[in-house]
């Protein structure tokens, strides 16, 4: 296992690779898993079938949401609207039956089967936490029947015990229904021996208007922060600064398409470690954890399951630390 004190970023499907690690050797965990059914991080691979098919998949829909697709470098160029988009669950190509595989969180049928999943995941960070360790976990929502879901049209229509025509999607919630995830992702985190310390709502300030007419305009995510024991370490000049409503834009990086804000991973860096004190995230993207934390002299350890992006973040965090090579130099 590489020297857990250097800065690293580990190729693999997250819960894979933290069951490698060893327990007590992290100080805090800030990250931004992928979302309910919100878009596909393009890290499917096609098992058997025929080398020379380009796979197609029944029901491709077209969307209007984000989708990524290979860009010139071979990496993954987020796409505008109208992109076509295959449906996944359960993919096989109906022209040479090759299987479609992906370790990817996410993408589950039904919201239940995510939180599972996150339950799972987050359970091996406890392990891999200092007994005085805390979880910074930024988290927004999704409607049935829409973003990334793959659902769309799997479940047709039926009538309700009042007899109500009710159009069904398969994740078990009727269509334009709020599923609610961080909330249900906390709760289950909290029953499996998490100490829920508090509930941060990130106001996206200046986001995106979304182009729905009949509710609010959604602006917020959450940023949960869970300790693994009642007492454990924070910096209480920082912690005491921040009040649990966070106005940070939305930021973005041209090659992932969603980065969370280096100003929100700043605040629970600083206000979970120390200089020195190594900092994981699990679902490392484009690497916004490592350049914060470098910018504040802290470690980094990295898990993320598309190459892609690694190569991205390694980026990042070199033009991050640049600057302090030059002036040593
Ligand atoms: C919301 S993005 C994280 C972005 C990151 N916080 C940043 O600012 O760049 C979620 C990331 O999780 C990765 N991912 C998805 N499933 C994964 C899995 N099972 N294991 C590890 N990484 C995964 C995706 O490829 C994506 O880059």
């Amino acid at each position: 296992m590489a020297d857990m004190r250097c800065d690293t970023i580990l190729h693999g499907d997250a819960l894979s690779v933290l069951r490698k690690l060893p327990s007590r050797s992290v100080q805090c965990c800030v990250t931004s898993p992928p979302y309910y059914a919100q878009r596909d991080y393009g890290t499917a691979v096609w098992v058997g079938g025929k080398a020379s098919c380009s796979h197609v998949i029944m029901d491709a829909e077209r969307t209007p949401w984000a989708c990524e697709v290979p860009g010139p470098n071979g990496r993954r160029k987020n796409v505008a609207a109208g992109h076509w988009r295959p449906k996944y669950v359960g993919g096989h190509c109906v022209n040479c039956g090759a299987i479609r595989q992906d370790a990817q969180l996410g993408l589950e049928a039904a919201p239940a089967a995510y939180v599972d999943r996150m339950v799972a995941i987050f359970e091996e960070v406890q392990r891999v936490l200092t007994d005085d360790g805390t979880l910074w976990l930024n988290l927004g929502d999704s409607y049935a029947g829409a973003g990334y879901s793959n659902h769309k049209g799997t479940g047709g229509t039926r009538r309700d015990e009042g007899g109500k025509q009710r159009h069904t999607n398969g994740t078990g919630y009727q269509n334009k229904q709020l599923f609610g995830v961080p909330w249900l992702v906390a709760f289950a985190l909290q029953a499996d021996g998490w100490w829920l310390r508090s509930d941060v709502v990130w106001h996206k300030h200046g986001a995106m208007p979304d182009p729905t007419r009949d509710r609010p305009m959604k602006a917020h995510e959450y940023v949960f922060l869970f300790a693994k024991r009642a007492r454990y370490y924070c910096d209480e000049s920082v912690i005491r600064s921040l009040n649990t409503v966070w106005t940070i834009p939305p930021q973005q990086c041209s090659e992932h398409s969603a980065t969370m804000p280096e100003a929100l991973a700043g605040r629970c860096i600083l206000a979970g470690s120390r200089p020195g004190d190594l900092v994981l995230d699990p679902f490392f993207g484009a690497g916004t954890t490592g350049v914060v934390a470098r910018r504040h002299n802290r470690h980094y350890l990295g898990i993320e399951l598309n190459a892609a992006y690694i190569a991205l973040a390694e980026e990042r965090i070199a033009a991050e630390i640049q600057p302090v090579l030059w002036s040593i130099a």
